[in-house]
């Protein structure tokens, strides 16, 4: 590595209304000045769930690291300290944008269904589902892609190597970390499911099931292992050899399926953005097996027929116009989406203004349409769920990546790897495993994601990059959430574009989310009761205020060069951290 002293200033995770960018330089961001992004020499920003790894991130930039070896340490790192959505046991998707030549590229690292999975794998003699199998057992597990995901896009479009990306997260994980408020609290809170796993519970707990709080030390020495072997030997240290052997033992002990041969045929792929003109400005994000691009591109397409900035933010006439949007995107994301290696998903009809314009033409801007009347389907009352990560990247030579990924419910599976020091994944429930019933997010599928043998369940998360008209970059933005990843996206990027906001205040501001089933309008504290009366007369049906919707780990381009940086405030622990160099 290249030797720099640095400083790292950690700001953000402050208060709505208090909220300030965490500023590789001076000053605010205001639209018609981000056109001339960005001067060359300034500086990068890492923004994660977690500080340490944002940090670990900002050590990379400012060891000579591109965007992209920010991201791989960044990735590897949260899975040391942020185990309930960091991971090797998982996967994701990445969009890298690169400088040098203005592409951008969709890497599918998403989980793949082992050999042995069918159709019927999870339901039982009555045909329902069975809930325990598909979400804590070893058969929820699909096919892990992350260590595959962020091996390949570091030796592809990194600069430094392997081992050096490795590094951090391997001395996180050997000599330990002081374990942060929110690691300490959700361990307390998951006692109950982790402590059932023998895994689990050695690796997150103390002898007798004691649980760590704020300020001791967590040393995972099995995972540090597990990260060594992987920078020796790259992804065939986890997808052969020992850590595979560990990972086959353990499908033995938990009742799961995955074999050698399954692990060795693991592929990432490396995809075609969807992409979408909104206004003055291109948004991009991930294809299927994601549903997030089509159909933040899609609600875009519709709400671009309005001036929403002329309606007010958060007004009720905005929020129905939102809530319509959404109603018709999930409507066709539970019929048409799927792994495109299997199915043939309409992408460019849903993606298509005419397509939009027939939906817009369908919504009554006064009242709210029953789901029932705009498709058929179930009623269920959703619960939030606090799963999977986002985090962003950006270098001083304006590349940038927007990363997600999960282990989809918190700590997955729940079933860790025994001498392997990590958890799996529970991803077949992002299946529809009895097409046309609900899954944990209440969304429902049909034959397109049904379950088949090395397929990719479908997805909803929406790592998004936003470009100005000249193609240069403005935003990476992107969320955990589940079902509600798409819609706290598209709420991100309408405050940032058609509200003028700095990054710091389109994060901050409060948040909706609809999904047609249920048709119920959810909100975050912060909309005022009057709108919501308004909501009411307009016919939604207003839903239980969830605690927080999302947590998107954004950065900026500023005017006059460099970024703003901002991590959720929903999220305890997140920070972003900008790199900082001194001579
Ligand atoms: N597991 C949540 C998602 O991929 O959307």
């Amino acid at each position: 590595m290249r030797r720099y002293q640095w400083i790292l200033a950690i700001v953000l995770a402050v208060a709505p209304g208090l909220a300030q960018p965490s500023d590789a330089r001076e000053g605010a961001r205001n639209s018609s000045e981000a056109q001339f992004f960005p001067a060359s020499g300034e500086r990068g920003m890492v923004s994660s769930q977690d500080a340490l790894a944002s940090r670990v991130g900002a050590q990379i930039l400012a060891s000579g690291g591109n965007a992209i070896d920010a991201a791989v340490a960044t990735g590897f790192a949260l899975a040391v300290t942020l185990p309930r959505a960091g991971n090797l046991g998982g996967g994701g998707f990445m969009m890298i944008h690169l400088a040098a030549t203005g592409k951008t590229i969709a890497i599918d690292y998403r989980e793949m269904a082992p050999s042995a999975a069918s159709p019927e794998m999870f339901l039982t003699s009555d045909g329902d589902v069975d809930r325990t199998k598909i979400l804590g057992s070893g058969l929820a597990s699909g096919v892990p892609g992350t260590v595959a995901g962020l091996v390949h896009v570091q030796r592809r479009y990194g600069r430094l190597p392997l081992i050096d990306v490795l590094s951090p997260a391997i001395a996180l994980a050997r000599n330990g970390f002081k374990v942060p408020y929110a690691l300490a609290d959700s361990l307390e809170k998951s006692k109950k499911r982790l402590q059932a796993d023998a895994g689990s519970a050695a690796y997150f707990y103390k002898p007798s099931g004691v649980v760590y709080v704020q300020g001791e030390t967590l040393v995972q020495t099995d995972l540090a292992d597990t990260l060594s072997r992987i920078s020796k030997f790259g992804a065939e240290g986890f997808y052969q050899g020992a850590v595979a052997e560990k990972i086959v033992a353990q499908m033995a002990r938990s009742g799961g399926v995955i074999t050698r041969q399954d692990l060795k045929n693991y592929r990432v792929v490396e995809r075609e953005p969807v992409c979408g003109n909104y206004r003055e400005h291109q948004v991009c994000s991930m294809p299927p097996p994601s549903s997030g691009g089509i159909h933040l591109v899609q609600m875009l397409n519709i709400l671009e027929g309005w001036n929403l900035r002329a309606l007010g933010h958060n007004s009720a006439d905005y929020i129905h116009r939102l809530a319509a949007s959404m109603q018709r995107a999930y409507a066709d994301r539970s019929q048409y989406l799927g792994d495109p290696d299997f199915v043939d998903v309409p992408q460019s009809r849903l993606t298509d203004k005419r397509y939009a314009e027939s939906l817009r033409q369908q919504i009554d801007v006064k009242h709210a349409i029953a789901s029932a009347e705009v498709a058929p389907g179930l009623r269920e009352q959703r619960v939030e769920s606090t799963e999977t990560t986002h985090f962003s990247t950006w270098d001083a030579e304006g590349n940038a990546v927007s990363n997600t990924y999960t282990l989809n419910w918190a700590y997955g599976s729940g079933v860790a790897v025994i001498g392997a020091g990590f958890l799996l994944n529970n991803e077949m429930d992002d299946f529809a495993a009895k097409p046309g019933a609900r899954n944990s997010y209440n969304l429902v599928g049909g034959e397109a994601n049904a379950i088949a043998p090395a397929k990719r369940p479908l997805s909803s998360m929406t790592p998004a990059l936003v470009f100005d008209k000249k193609g240069l970059p403005l935003l990476a933005t992107g969320s955990p959430g589940g079902s509600t990843i798409i819609t706290v996206v598209l709420q991100v990027v309408l405050n940032f574009l058609d509200f003028n906001m700095n990054i710091a205040e389109a994060t901050a501001a409060p948040r909706i989310h609809y999904q047609w089933i249920p048709d119920q309008l959810y909100y975050e504290v912060g909309i005022s009761k009057d709108t919501l009366h308004r909501l009411k007369n307009m016919g939604h049906n207003i839903g239980a205020t969830p605690r927080r919707l999302g947590a998107a780990n954004s950065i900026a381009a500023k005017p006059n060069g460099g970024t703003s940086g901002i991590a959720d405030y929903r999220r305890e622990d997140a920070a972003a951290v900008a790199e900082s160099i001194r001579d």
